[in-house]
């Protein structure tokens, strides 16, 4: 039987490297679907589309090609057969993915894509809505948290790694910002699982989450 994980949380509570070290010392299938809604994004900022055109996004959705492909360990994100996996993280992209993932067209294509691609596998799932929308039978369910101050620190220190100044002030605001848009919207808000297990990376560092999560992994793959 498929095995599942879901990590669900705010952007930059580090749900994305956790997933990442867990799928590679597990060996489960890691699927990063925000960068899924990521591509949607990016291909309709290419065509030139907005969020109002519902016809003209039905169209792109009938023949959007998304791939998470893992190449050397390196994860790759192909869009029509392009890799596309540093152009859907350009500011542009994060601007415009918000909106776009508030669209009920968007977000029920996405879901069936979602299951489609974790079909009998193991994986561990990354996103906001995965254990409360996509798997709500999930085996693992976990919540990552961390400050809007901590997450502005990192995202920070990420950008300067990428060559890019960014004011941890602004940074700060655009966290505040998005949170409130990715909590209150109407389909699938973020939100916690009633059943998922809370874990607070404020003062604990990724590997020390990392391993918690392998433990709390292991000991349900023990009793399955
Ligand atoms: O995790 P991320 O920053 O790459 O996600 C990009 C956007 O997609 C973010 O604004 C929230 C949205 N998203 C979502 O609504 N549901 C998901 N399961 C994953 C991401």
């Amino acid at each position: 039987m498929a095995f599942i994980v879901a990590i669900d949380g705010p952007a930059g509570s580090g749900k994305g490297t956790v997933a990442n070290i867990i799928g590679k010392k597990l060996k489960l299938l890691n699927i990063d679907t925000g960068a899924m809604f990521r591509c949607v994004a990016l291909e309709l900022l290419r065509r030139k589309i907005n969020i109002n055109e519902e016809e003209k996004i039905k169209d792109v959705l009938k023949n959007i090609k998304i791939e998470l492909i893992v190449d050397n360990e390196e994860n790759i994100v192909k869009l029509n057969g392009e890799d596309v996996s540093l152009d859907i993280r350009k500011e542009e992209v994060s601007n415009f993915v918000s909106p776009v993932s508030k669209l009920k067209i968007v977000r029920n294509f996405l879901l069936d894509l979602q299951r489609e691609i974790a079909n009998n596998k193991d994986v561990v799932m990354e996103g906001r809505d995965i254990g409360s929308v996509v798997f709500p039978n999930a085996d693992v369910k976990i919540y990552l948290d961390a400050s809007p101050e901590e997450r502005a620190k990192r995202r920070v220190l990420q950008n300067k790694e990428k060559g890019i100044e960014s004011d941890y002030e602004t940074v700060l605001e655009n966290i505040k910002v998005r949170d409130e848009r990715d909590a209150t919207r109407e389909i699938a808000p973020l939100k916690k699982a009633e059943d998922a297990i809370i874990i607070d990376s404020t003062y604990i560092g990724i590997e020390e989450v990392s391993n918690k999560i392998i433990d709390i992994i292991n000991n349900k793959r023990g009793c399955k």
